[in-house]
C-alpha cells in the first residue's frame, strides 16, 4: 500500500541543522498493524508526517497504491485515504466538534456520536463544544483520533493515541483501534506502551533517525524489552555516566 524509497529528512533553522530521518526503506501492506517505536527525538513523529505530506523529505520517494506521491501536499493525500492523527492536536478556535466530525466523515454523513462514544465521550456533553483551549489535553486527544476513526482512511497513522489518555480509557482504546482496523487498511500506531505493540503484527524501531530493527512482533518485542537505553543521543567518551 504505501512504500518509503530511502528517504531522509533534515531540518535546517539558523540555530541548528538536525537529519531527523537518515535512508528510511520500509512497506506497509494492507490488512496489516504496525508499531512504530524508539526513544524520544528518533524521527517517529517526522517519520508519520512525512508520509501525511507535513514535511517534505530531502531525499527518497513516497510510493502509495503504486503511484508517487512524494510531491503531493496533506490535502491531496487525504483525498488519496491517508490520514494521521497528531501527537499533539492543534486546537481551533471557532470549529467545533461537530464541525471536525463532519468534515473527517465527508458528505452525506451525519452519524458522528459513535466516534464520540467508541473514545469513552458523551456525544451531547461534546459535540457543540469548541475545539479551544477549554478542552483538557486527554479530550482533545480522544476527539483527534475520534476525527481518525470517522475519516475512515485506508492508511491510518496514529501518533502516540494513548498520550495524556487516561488508564480506563486506555484499556478500551487499543480495542477500538483494532476493532476498526480492516483487511483493506493499514494501520499505523505509534507508541512505547506493551499494551500497543501487543496488538500489532509488526513491530519498526527507530534509533536516531534510522530503523535498527523490524519485523514481527514476535521476534522484535524481546529485543526491546532487553535494551537498555541511554536517553542522551550524544557519543559519550566515558559509556554510560551517571550524567549521560
Ligand atoms: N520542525 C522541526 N525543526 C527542527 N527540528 C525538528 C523539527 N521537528 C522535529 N525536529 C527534531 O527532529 C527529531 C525527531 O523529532 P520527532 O518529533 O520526529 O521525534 P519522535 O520520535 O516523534 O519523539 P517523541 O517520542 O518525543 O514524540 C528531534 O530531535 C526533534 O527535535
Ligand atoms: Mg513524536
Amino acid at each position: 500500500m504505501l512504500e518509503l524509497d530511502n528517504i531522509s529528512l533534515k531540518f535546517v533553522s539558523e540555530e541548528r541543522e538536525h537529519t531527523a530521518l537518515k535512508e528510511i526503506n520500509l512497506r506497509f501492506d494492507a490488512g496489516r498493524m504496525y508499531a512504530l517505536t524508539g526513544p524520544n527525538g528518533s524521527g517517529k513523529s517526522s517519520l508519520a508526517q512525512v508520509i501525511m505530506g507535513i514535511h517534505r523529505p530531502t531525499a527518497g520517494r513516497v510510493l502509495y497504491q503504486g503511484e508517487e506521491i512524494t510531491g503531493l501536499g496533506i490535502t491531496e493525500r487525504a483525498r488519496k485515504g491517508i490520514g494521521y492523527a497528531f501527537q499533539h492536536p492543534a486546537r481551533f478556535k471557532g470549529l467545533r466538534v461537530t464541525d471536525i466530525l463532519e468534515i473527517a466523515m465527508g458528505p452525506g454523513n451525519d452519524h458522528e456520536c459513535p466516534y464520540l462514544r467508541q473514545m469513552g465521550l458523551c456525544p451531547d456533553d461534546y459535540l457543540d463544544r469548541s475545539l479551544d483551549a477549554a478542552l483538557s489535553g486527554g479530550e482533545i486527544k480522544r476527539i483527534e483520533v475520534a476525527t481518525l476513526l470517522a475519516q475512515d482512511p485506508k492508511l491510518r497513522i496514529f501518533d502516540e493515541p494513548e498520550a495524556g489518555i487516561d488508564l480506563w480509557s486506555f484499556e478500551r482504546l487499543s480495542g477500538v483501534i483494532a476493532g476498526s482496523h480492516r483487511s483493506d487498511t493499514a494501520t499505523i500506531i505509534i507508541s512505547h506502551q506493551e499494551r500497543v505493540l501487543n496488538i500489532v503484527d509488526e513491530i519498526v524501531l527507530l534509533e536516531e533517525g534510522r530503523i535498527t530493527a523490524q519485523g514481527p512482533r514476535e521476534e522484535i518485542w524481546p529485543l526491546l524489552s532487553d535494551t537498555e537505553r541511554c536517553a542522551c543521543r550524544r557519543d559519550c567518551p566515558e559509556g554510560r555516566r551517571a550524567s549521560c
